[in-house]
C-alpha cells in the first residue's frame, strides 16, 4: 500500500516554490534541538525541534537508532539547526586543525578542507579533475581527524538535495529540503569511526571471488564474436582474467532484458563459452525502458504500473538511450519487486553479474537533447513500505540507490545459491550494500589517472570499500604510455577493469604494442598473487566495515605528514603502493621492505609494492583466473618487525554461495619469529573448516635479500639464515 502523505507537496515548496512549512519565514532563523542522545559505541543523534520523518525519511541508516543515554556533557561535537527561507540546514563547528575528508564521489583532492560540493547525481562525462563537478553519487557525510589522530564522521541524514562545506573550523550541509537528524560518531582513530559508519549505514557484502580478478570491458564489444575473440585473446596471451563485460550494444534496439537478434541471437550460448574458458559474464541494465507497446517489459511495467508520473498523473516520459523511455518508480517496494523478477529469466542466461548505469536517472526532456538532466523537481515519487512519497528532489539521489536494492534481490532470487554481483554508477550513503561502484566516464588523460587514486580512497572513506576507476580512461584515446601506467596501480585497486568509450582506440593490454602487454601481464600476475590477501581484506570489510584500499594516513593517523599523500596508497595495512609515476610521495615511518611477486615486476610502469615491518601477507602461484587453485602451494610473504616478530591472516572458502556462514570456511593466523638464526612460521590459531594446503612456502624479506623455506605450516617452517 502507497503511504499517504500530503505534506511532501509543503516540502516541494520548500524548493523554494510557493510556501515555506514554517509559516512565511524569510531569511535564516536558527532551531532549537528537539533531542540529542547517545544512541551507539561513540555515536550520538541530534534531532531538531520540528523534524518530521515523513518528509524527510532516513535512507542511509540500516535501521532507526535508539537513543542507549544522555549526550554527556563533555560531548564537544554538537550540530546546530538552521532554515532558511524554509530550507534546511546543519553546520558543526569543528576543532582547528581537524583534516576533513569523506563526501563521496568527489573530484579534486584527498583532504576535503576548503572545499564544497553538490549533492545532486549527475551524468557528468569528462568530469572536471578539480572540485566542482557534480558526480554520479551522493554520501552526505563528512570525517574529521584531529591533530592526534582520533577521529569523528558526521551522517547528515538526509538526501534531499544538498551543498556540503568542508572548510577548516566548520562543516556546513545546506539542503532545499526540510529539517534532518544529525549522526556524529566519535572515536580513537579514522579506522573506528569509519567501522562506526558502516555499524550505522552497513556494509559491503561479500563478493563472489571471480568479481575480485580483473575485468575487460567496451563499451562495446559486440558482436559475440567479438566478445569470444577478447575472451580467447586474453587465454591465448595468458594474461589473467576473469571476467568480459557486455555493455549497451548486446540489446535490442536498447530495450532493457532483450537480446539482439543481430549481435547476440544466442547469449546462453556466449555465456556457456565464456564459463568454458573460466571467465564469468556481466551484462548491463539501464533503468530506462522503451515506450513501445509491443514490448514486454513496457506492457508488463504499464500493466502493473509502475512508471514514475508526472506532476499531472501521466507517465513520466524522458529520452534516454532507446529514445521515448518511462522509468520505474523504485521508491515503491511493489515496483522493486516487479523489477526484481525481471532478473529470472535474464540471469537463466548463465548471465553471472548486472551493471546497472544511468541510474541517476540520466534524462533528457527532448529526443536528442544532452543527457545531463534529469526528472523535473516537482515529479512525484510514490514511496511505500516505510517510504513517504516525496518528490523527486528529495528522492533523486536515491534512485539508483533504490534501483540497485532491487536489483540486488532480483539476482539473488534468480540464483539463491550465488553471492549477487552487481555495479552502479548511481547510488547513496549505505548504497554499498548492494552494489560496488566505478568512478564513471572518465577521461584517458594524466590528470585523470592521477586523480583516480584520491576518487577512490574517498569513496572507501565514505562507506563504499569496493570501487575503481575505468583503468586506461574511458573517454578519448589512451597511448600505451598512459595505459601501461594506469594498469601498473590500478591492478591494486579494489574494482579493477579496463574499459573504454565507443569510438576511442583499443585499450585491451595488448593494443598498445609488446612492451604495454607485457607489463599488463606482470601487473596482472602481481594482483593474482595477492588473491589471498586480497580476498582476506574483502572478508574483513564485509564483517566489520574495514577498508580494502586505505589512504596511506592510515599508517599513523597522528603523522601530519601523511595526511595529504593521495598518489601511493595501502592496500590493507601491509601493502604499501606507489605508482610509478608517484613524483613526491609521503610514507610512513617505520620499517617497509621492497616487495617483488613476479619476475620483472620492477619495470618502469610497475606500481612498487613494500611490504610492512612486522607483517605476514599470504600470497598464492600466479593463475589465469579465480576458478584455478590459487593456494596450493601457499605462500606466506614474511616481514620480521625491530623484535624479530611478525603476524598475519589468511582468510579462504569456496568463493561463492553462502556455505561460508556455516562454517564451511578457514581462517587463519600465522605467526613469525627469529630465533638465533632461524625464522620459525606457523599457524598460531585457525577456525573453519577448511584445511591450509599441505605445501606451504616461506618467504622471509629481510634487508639481504629473501630466505626461502617450505614445508607444512600447521607442524611450523622453519628458515634458515
Ligand atoms: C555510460 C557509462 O558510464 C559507460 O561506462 C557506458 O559504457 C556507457 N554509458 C554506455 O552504456
Amino acid at each position: 500500500m502507497m503511504k499517504k502523505n500530503k505534506r511532501w507537496e509543503n516540502a516541494v515548496a520548500v524548493a523554494g516554490v510557493v510556501l515555506s512549512l514554517w509559516g512565511a519565514q524569510v531569511g535564516a532563523v536558527s532551531v532549537p534541538m528537539k533531542y540529542s542522545a547517545i544512541v551507539g559505541d561513540g555515536i550520538a543523534g541530534f534531532c531538531p525541534e520540528g523534524f518530521d520523518p515523513d518528509l524527510t525519511p532516513s535512507i542511509a541508516l540500516i535501521q532507526e537508532p535508539k537513543a542507549l543515554s544522555r549526550l554527556p556533557d563533555e560531548w564537544d561535537l554538537k550540530p546546530t539547526f538552521e532554515l532558511n527561507d524554509g530550507k534546511a540546514s546543519a553546520s558543526l563547528v569543528v576543532p582547528e586543525n581537524t583534516s576533513l575528508y569523506g563526501g563521496g564521489e568527489v573530484t579534486g583532492p584527498l583532504l576535503r578542507n576548503g572545499q564544497s560540493i553538490t549533492l545532486w547525481n549527475t551524468d557528468s562525462g569528462a568530469y572536471s579533475v578539480e572540485n566542482g563537478s557534480r558526480l554520479y553519487q551522493s554520501h552526505p557525510w563528512v570525517l574529521g581527524v584531529r591533530p592526534d589522530g582520533t577521529a569523528f564522521g558526521v551522517i547528515f541524514d538526509s538526501s534531499w538535495k544538498a551543498r556540503l562545506t568542508t572548510n577548516s573550523g566548520r562543516i556546513d550541509f545546506e539542503t532545499e529540503g526540510a529539517l534532518f537528524r544529525v549522526y556524529i560518531i566519535d572515536r580513537e582513530s579514522p579506522q573506528a569511526v569509519v567501522r562506526g559508519l558502516a555499524e550505522m549505514t552497513g556494509r559491503m557484502q561479500l563478493p563472489p571471488r571471480w568479481a575480485l580478478g580483473y575485468q575487460q570491458c567496451r563499451f562495446s564489444y559486440a558482436p559475440d564474436s567479438k566478445v569470444r575473440e577478447i575472451a580467447d585473446t586474453f587465454r591465448e596471451k595468458k594474461i589473467p582474467c576473469d571476467v568480459i563485460w557486455m555493455d549497451i550494444d548486446y540489446m535490442d534496439g536498447y530495450r532493457i532484458f532483450t537480446f539482439s537478434p543481430q549481435g547476440f541471437p544466442d547469449p546462453k550460448k556466449l555465456n556457456d563459452y565464456l564459463h568454458d574458458l573460466d571467465y564469468h559474464s556481466v551484462w548491463m541494465i539501464d533503468p530506462g525502458v522503451m515506450v513501445d507497446p509491443d514490448y514486454e517489459i513496457y506492457k508488463s511495467g504499464s500493466k502493473k504500473d509502475v512508471w514514475v508520473k508526472n506532476k499531472d498523473g501521466e507517465d513520466f516520459v524522458g529520452f534516454a538511450w532507446p529514445g521515448a523511455c518511462t522509468f520505474p518508480d523504485f521508491t515503491s517496494p511493489e515496483v522493486r519487486k516487479w523489477w526484481a523478477g525481471l532478473y529470472k529469466d535474464f540471469m537463466a542466461q548463465g548471465v553471472d553479474g548486472v551493471w546497472n548505469d544511468v541510474n541517476e536517472p540520466a534524462v533528457a526532456s527532448v529526443k536528442g537533447g544532452s543527457m545531463q538532466g534529469t526528472m523535473p523537481d516537482d515529479t512525484p515519487h510514490r514511496g511505500g513500505g516505510a517510504l513517504p512519497s516525496g518528490p523527486h528532489l528529495l528522492y533523486h539521489n536515491t534512485y539508483g540507490r533504490y534501483m540497485v536494492e532491487a536489483t540486488h534481490d532480483g539476482i539473488l532470487a534468480a540464483n539463491p545459491k550465488r553471492r549477487p554481483f552487481v555495479l552502479s554508477r548511481a547510488n547513496f550513503l549505505g548504497g554499498q550494500r548492494f552494489a560496488a561502484a566505478w568512478t564513471g566516464d572518465n577521461v584517458s588523460s594524466w590528470e585523470h589517472l592521477k586523480l583516480s587514486v584520491p576518487m577512490s580512497l574517498t569513496f572507501g572513506l565514505s562507506g563504499q570499500p569496493f570501487s575503481g576507476p575505468d583503468i586506461g580512461g574511458f573517454l578519448g584515446d589512451a597511448t600505451g604510455e598512459l595505459w601501461g601506467n594506469w594498469i601498473g596501480f590500478g591492478a591494486f585497486m579494489p574494482f579493477a577493469r579496463g574499459h573504454a568509450c565507443a569510438g576511442t582506440n583499443q585499450k585491451e593490454p595488448w593494443a598498445f604494442g609488446q612492451e604495454v602487454e607485457d607489463a599488463a601481464r606482470i601487473a596482472i600476475e602481481r594482483r593474482y598473487r595477492l588473491l589471498p590477501y586480497l580476498y582476506t581484506l574483502f572478508e574483513e570489510s564485509s564483517r566489520t566495515g574495514s577498508l580494502i584500499m586505505r589512504p596511506v594516513f592510515f599508517s599513523d593517523p597522528a603523522d601530519a605528514d601523511l595526511r595529504t599523500e593521495e598518489e601511493a596508497f595501502l592496500l590493507g595495512d601491509d601493502l604499501l603502493v606507489i605508482p610509478s609515476w608517484a613524483s613526491n610521495p609521503s610514507l610512513p615511518k617505520g620499517l617497509w621492505r621492497n616487495l617483488s611477486l613476479v619476475n620483472g615486476d620492477d619495470g618502469k610502469y610497475q606500481a612498487q609494492l613494500k611490504i610492512r615491518g612486522g607483517s605476514i601477507i599470504p600470497a598464492g602461484k600466479i593463475i589465469q583466473n579465480t576458478n584455478e587453485e590459487s593456494l596450493d602451494p601457499l605462500t606466506l610473504l614474511v616481514c620480521l618487525d625491530e623484535n624479530g616478530e611478525a603476524a598475519g591472516d589468511l582468510y579462504w572458502d569456496s568463493g561463492d554461495g553462502f556455505e561460508y556462514q556455516s562454517g564451511d570456511y578457514g581462517r587463519w593466523q600465522f605467526r613469525a619469529k627469529q630465533v638465533g638464526d632461524k625464522v620459525m612460521v606457523k599457524v598460531a590459531k585457525s577456525t573453519g573448516r577448511q584445511r591450509l594446503p599441505v605445501r606451504a612456502t616461506v618467504e622471509v624479506i629481510t634487508s639481504d635479500g629473501v630466505l626461502r623455506g617450505s614445508g607444512s605450516l600447521t607442524a611450523g617452517i622453519s628458515v634458515a639464515d
